[in-house]
């Protein structure tokens, strides 16, 4: 059982990344004009459901963009879920919101639909649902929610592409909705991230703000009406993008058979807990991660990841909760309550690898070395 490295999730990029990579660099196309850019904004648009796209820098800024574009600012609050990656709530902080807390399900990991209306203020004004690990949320519900309370809907996911609930992708239930294109991610540019919509007027803000409050429509001036940001995504980028998402179908089926295969090999594994899918919903399994039940399983998870190390297979641990975050309590907000869920997936979970072209034997590895170890002392 030695001892090639797997790491935790290398990008995937099987297409013509290096075909329209090097068409940017033979034209000179390479800051944010060029034809990739609007190209891979139709494309993906297109492949999320939604009629626009506006591709940015990142997944955090995405989320920013989307905030400020439906007009989240101080005094406002958005609901977010407690487990989930930081730039939920620094994205909601940046517009001077106050980020709101809910605990995740026990089983499904996602924002816990049943505890959202108890944090509805007079002051909310959105809820930011994420589909953890590529998992969609519980769209009916949420919409159900957001519509009797008058509320926008921003879907974050980053993590989530191509993923669908009730046959619809996800991106499309929202106000606006926003991705990242990580290196991690199902689909990645390097870095870089994607506002999604079906409204034209949120379409048109989301651009006029990523670039610098110029004015859409006339002659370039450097006269500035509202603060913007540059959020611009480059040529080089896009290039990159446009042919992930050419092949995204083939990704996302590669992440759901690996994950179809780490069940199967685990299925004898005492204590080694998977996410459940949502209901009526295509989960394209950003990530495998598992939570250990030490007592069943017989090690903790530090003890696992330790070995699993020892055997050149790269892990990461689950995100710390919102309310355990310190900047966030200095900025004001309120991390009292029970996060119970979100406490026992940040103590107890972790990530296996999870890049798109493991192969079969790799995942046996993998799944031999935590059965084993469930059950032995390795000497
Ligand atoms: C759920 C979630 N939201 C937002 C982000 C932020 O994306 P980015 O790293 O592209 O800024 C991530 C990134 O990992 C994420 O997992």
């Amino acid at each position: 059982m030695k001892n090639e490295f797997i790491p935790v999730c290398a990008a995937y990029m099987a297409g013509n990344e290096k075909k329209y990579i090097n068409d940017c660099i033979d034209t000179g196309w390479i800051s944010s004009a060029g034809k990739y850019v609007s190209e891979f904004e139709k494309a993906f648009a297109k492949y999320s459901g939604c009629k626009y796209a506006v591709s940015v820098t990142s997944g955090t800024a995405a989320l920013h963009l989307a905030l400020a574009a439906i007009g989240i600012k101080k005094g406002d609050e958005v609901i977010i879920p407690s487990f989930t990656m930081i730039a939920c709530a620094f994205a909601v902080c940046y517009t001077g919101a106050k980020p709101v807390f809910i605990d995740v399900d026990e089983k499904t990991w996602n924002i816990d639909v049943s505890k959202i209306e108890q944090k509805i203020t007079k002051k909310t004004k959105a809820i930011m649902p994420v589909h953890i690990f590529g998992n969609p949320c519980n769209m009916k519900e949420i919409a159900k929610i957001a519509k009797k309370h008058k509320l926008h809907i921003v879907e974050d996911c980053a993590e989530a592409h191509g993923a669908e609930y009730n046959g619809q992708k996800a991106g499309s239930f929202s106000s606006v909705s926003a991705f990242s294109f990580f290196a991690n991610k199902n689909l990645t540019t390097g870095e870089g991230g994607m506002v999604v919509t079906n409204s034209k007027k949120y379409y048109d803000k989301c651009r006029y703000l990523r670039n610098m409050s110029y004015s859409l429509t006339k002659p370039r001036t450097y006269e500035h009406d509202e603060i913007g940001f540059n959020y611009r995504m480059t040529n080089l980028q896009a290039a990159v993008g446009l042919a992930q998402t050419e092949l995204a179908d083939k990704y996302k089926a590669m992440r759901i058979k690996n994950n179809g295969l780490y069940k199967k090999f685990l299925s004898q594994a005492d204590g080694i807990i998977f996410q459940q899918d949502e209901k009526n919903a295509v989960n394209v399994h950003w990530m495998n991660a598992i939570l250990v039940d030490s007592k069943k399983y017989g090690r903790t998870k530090d003890e696992l990841v330790g070995f699993l190390k020892q055997n050149g297979i790269d892990t990461r641990f689950l995100f710390t909760g919102m309310h355990k975050q310190k900047c966030l309590k200095k900025y004001g907000c309120a991390v009292k309550g029970n996060y119970k869920n979100t406490d026992m997936l940040t103590k107890g979970g972790l990530y296996l690898p999870s890049s798109s072209n493991l192969t079969e034997k790799q995942i046996k590895k993998i799944c031999s070395l935590i059965l084993y170890f469930g059950k032995h002392t390795p000497q």
